[in-house]
């Protein structure tokens, strides 16, 4: 299977790691991609976000979690009392994956063979940082993270412990809260990515 491992740099920091993986091609969603977009923020975080994949704004800008996912992030952030400066915030895949719709770039899922070829940067930026705890947003980073299929249905904000010792807490995508069906569905789903992040906050201590 093709792999970003043999991207990986042999001197490793965010900073060449980053630089690294602006040349991938370890899987198809470079090609149409506009650019790689890696994680950011504070290299030696408590906790480090996972989301799926950049979006349309994030491919266009270069930074993870710009948009109106990052938006609701950023408000539930906030909500938990995290800052988002004092965290890392990264993507299980960092390549946008679209196909067109009349003009529109529209998001398709990631999927395992392009996770599984893009986990060696998530992995690596787990390695240096070294948080404490990893909050997977949705079942694509939790799946990244855990490198296993999980019941995210049944297993949403569970503390499951990594071989890291770090600790990793799945919860809702933000994207997903924009996708519920209603606003109550929508306010239950926004109050659990709450309550999740403030349970990551507790942990990381
Ligand atoms: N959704 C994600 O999962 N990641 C981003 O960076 C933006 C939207």
């Amino acid at each position: 299977a093709r792999s970003a491992a043999a991207f990986l740099p042999p001197h490793r920091d965010l900073a060449s790691l980053r630089e690294a993986a602006t040349g991938c091609t370890a899987c198809d969603l470079c090609g149409p991609a506009t650019q790689t977009v890696f994680g950011e923020g504070k290299a030696d975080a408590r906790i480090v976000l996972v989301g799926e994949q950049p979006g349309d704004q994030e491919d266009r800008e270069g930074r993870p979690f710009l948009g109106p996912a990052g938006e609701v992030l950023n408000a539930a952030m906030h909500a938990a009392g995290l800052d988002r400066g004092a965290v890392y915030v990264t993507n299980a895949v960092k390549h946008f994956k679209f196909s067109m719709s009349g003009l529109f770039r529209q998001h398709r899922t990631a999927d395992v063979r392009e996770v599984n070829a893009c986990q060696p940067w998530l992995a690596a930026e787990l390695d240096l940082i070294r948080p404490a705890v990893v909050v997977c947003l949705g079942a694509t980073a939790t799946q990244a993270v855990l490198g296993r299929p999980f019941r995210f249905a049944d297993r949403r904000g569970e503390v499951v412990p990594l071989e890291s010792h770090a600790r990793a807490i799945a919860t809702y995508h933000p994207a997903a809260v924009l996708r519920a069906p209603t606003p109550e569905r929508a306010a239950e789903m926004r109050a659990d990515l709450i309550r999740h992040l403030a349970v990551a906050r507790g942990l990381a201590g």
